[in-house]
């Protein structure tokens, strides 16, 4: 079942996986987010909320089933994993990896060169959080650059029109983790897939993939990606 991604819900289709076969798991599962409105009446806050209206129509701002990270630690050889979020569910995270299973921790922080500047009353939204959680788990940058956490760079806009996903992440940042946690010919798992970045980064580092994708659009768009890469 090595580089083949499922069109079901993780949860199910994970059952698949044997336990201890997994040497990284990168993924990025819906945000829990309550407050989708920017309040306001301009072409800045009206372009977030349009934003924000594509991630609730896309169901990505209703969480996800965290049943789904007892599975995740099933099928992982040792714990190595890279979990995007939003600062709210930190304190979750940290409990689960950190108090209960006692794994080192590391946040990597994609800093949005290019958000909007939207700072009535707030900061900015410019980053996103990826907490990164091992024991025993590999972690070995090979260069400055790569060792780096914070990763300095646009939301990129050609890629999310091209490839109609609301939340892709760069390419750049996820083959960095890549390379930073894992060896050739490893195998890497994204239950939450979108439009296939981990997938496409797993192919430009010569890892092996495994995801899943519950939405039929999106799990397309995986493929066309895939497909596209390979006749490149
Ligand atoms: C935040 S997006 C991932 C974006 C991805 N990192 C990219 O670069 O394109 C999360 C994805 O998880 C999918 N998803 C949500 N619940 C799921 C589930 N139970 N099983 C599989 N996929 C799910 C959503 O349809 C969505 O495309």
């Amino acid at each position: 079942m090595l580089n083949v991604i499922y069109n079901e819900d993780c949860l199910i289709g994970i059952k698949k996986i044997p336990d201890k076969t997994v040497d990284l798991v990168i993924t990025d599962p819906p945000y829990k987010i309550n407050n989708h409105c920017a309040g306001g009446k301009t072409i800045l806050s009206d372009n977030l909320n349009k934003y924000n209206n594509e991630l609730y129509k896309n169901k990505l701002t209703q969480g996800y089933n965290y049943k789904i990270l007892d599975e995740l630690l099933r099928v992982m050889k040792k714990i190595n994993i890279y979990i995007f979020c939003n600062g709210e569910q930190i304190p979750f995270y940290i409990d689960y990896f950190v108090l209960q299973r006692n794994c080192k921790m590391d946040i990597i922080i994609w800093n949005k060169t290019n958000a909007l500047p939207l700072f009535n009353n707030k900061y900015l939204t410019d980053k996103e959080y990826c907490l990164y959680f091992r024991k025993g788990g590999y972690c070995c940058p090979q260069n400055y650059d790569d060792a780096k956490t914070v990763f300095y760079y646009p939301i990129n806009i050609k890629d999310k029109r091209k490839w109609r996903h609301p939340t892709i992440k760069p390419e750049l940042l996820i083959r960095k983790l890549i390379r930073n946690s894992s060896k050739e010919n490893d195998t890497i798992l994204d239950c939450f897939m979108g439009s296939g970045t981990t997938a496409i980064c797993c192919l430009k580092e010569n890892r092996n993939y495994i995801g899943f994708e519950i939405n039929k659009n999106f799990y397309e768009t995986c493929l066309r990606r895939i497909k596209e890469y390979k006749e490149e």
